[in-house]
């Protein structure tokens, strides 16, 4: 049987997903909105693209949550995106309210699905969809770290003039400012990039990471990124749905692991077909622990504000 992702939101980072997962033929597309018309537009104009991209993936646009009954994945990108000036931070307490709508619904359609969630303050509203679904932890997973680590790799493979494919890349911690891009851990063909550049440019290449989704809101002014954390999420979304095992960033909630209790951060998961299938404990040096412990304690302050 064919298999069903449910996308919610299909504004710009929703509808470019659905487009990911039909072009790659992942899966159906159920795309569902608040606003009438755009969701059911979307959706039909990307089904129209199928036979040119030769792919059968069926796509469908909603404001109607019955539609997205019994989806394996469900994605939820839901909420309003930032204006220049603002910080991730400054969308809480929005879309926390739309999180608690929306995530009711998926769960009362979807008992069975695994949550993606992409809307930002990105832990704190995945600490939300965790708490309303009351899903156990396998089944709820934000999207943050695979495209901040693509970010990092970005960079890295333009300064070094060498493939995007020989880097690797892991960005851990919160989705915020206090990120934890891990330099010891990203590597060119396997060879540490601590070999391969100077102090002062890796602290750049970092901090363009940490600011990366800024540059792009500077640019765009009226919105944020949306084709590489879409692409980002349809890489969660295949890993799942291939049960790939794959080992990816993802925001997790953490019981213990890195010294982190009942929070959910950014860690490397192995996702399969369960979902969040296990979380890869690395030793990370004093400096890496405490940098990962105030990114930690960052989120906390929002989930204190939102009692998540
Ligand atoms: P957008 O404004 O283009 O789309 C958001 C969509 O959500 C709109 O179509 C809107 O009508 C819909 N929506 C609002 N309330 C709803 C409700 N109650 N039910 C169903 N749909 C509803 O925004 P964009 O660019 O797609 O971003 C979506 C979210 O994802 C934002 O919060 C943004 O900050 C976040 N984001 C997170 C990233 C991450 O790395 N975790 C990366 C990029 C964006
Ligand atoms: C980004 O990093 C807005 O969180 C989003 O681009």
């Amino acid at each position: 049987m064919r298999k069903k992702v449910s996308i919610v939101g299909a504004g710009n980072v929703g509808a470019t997903c659905a487009h990911w997962i039909a072009s790659k033929e992942l899966a159906d597309v159920v795309l569902v909105d608040i606003v009438e018309g755009i969701p059911q537009g979307k959706g039909l104009d990307l089904l129209e693209a199928m036979p040119i991209e030769k792919r059968d993936s069926h796509v469908v646009g909603t404001n109607d949550y019955a539609a997205t009954a019994n989806s394996d994945i469900v994605v939820i990108t839901a909420g309003i995106p930032r204006k220049p000036g603002m910080s991730r931070d400054d969308l809480l307490n929005t879309n926390y309210k739309i999180m608690q709508e929306v995530v009711g619904k998926v769960v009362a359609n979807s008992p069975n699905s695994i949550l993606i969630v992409v809307s930002n303050p990105l832990d704190a509203m995945a600490q939300a969809a965790f708490r309303i679904s009351k899903f156990n932890r396998e089944r709820v997973i934000g999207m943050a770290g695979v495209l901040d680590s693509a970010r990092f790799r970005t960079f890295i493979a333009d300064e070094l003039k060498v493939s995007v494919e020989n880097v690797t890349a892991f960005v851990l911690g919160g989705h915020g400012d206090t990120m934890v891009p891990l330099a010891r851990y990203s590597t060119v063909a396997g060879i540490p990039i601590t070999e391969l550049m100077d102090k002062a440019t890796l602290d750049r290449l970092i901090q363009r990471t940490r600011d990366g989704g800024a540059e792009i809101v500077k640019y765009l002014k009226s919105g944020s990124a949306y084709y590489a954390p879409s692409a980002a999420a349809t890489e969660m979304v295949e890993a799942i749905l291939k049960d790939k095992k794959k080992i990816l960033p993802c925001a997790a909630y953490l019981q213990g692991e890195y010294g982190v209790n009942g929070l959910f951060v950014g860690v490397p998961c192995k996702l399969g077909a369960r979902g969040l299938e296990q979380i890869i404990q690395i030793k990370l040096t004093d400096e890496e622990q405490a940098a990962l412990k105030k990114s930690a304690d960052a989120v906390q302050e929002l989930v204190k504000v939102i009692g998540a």
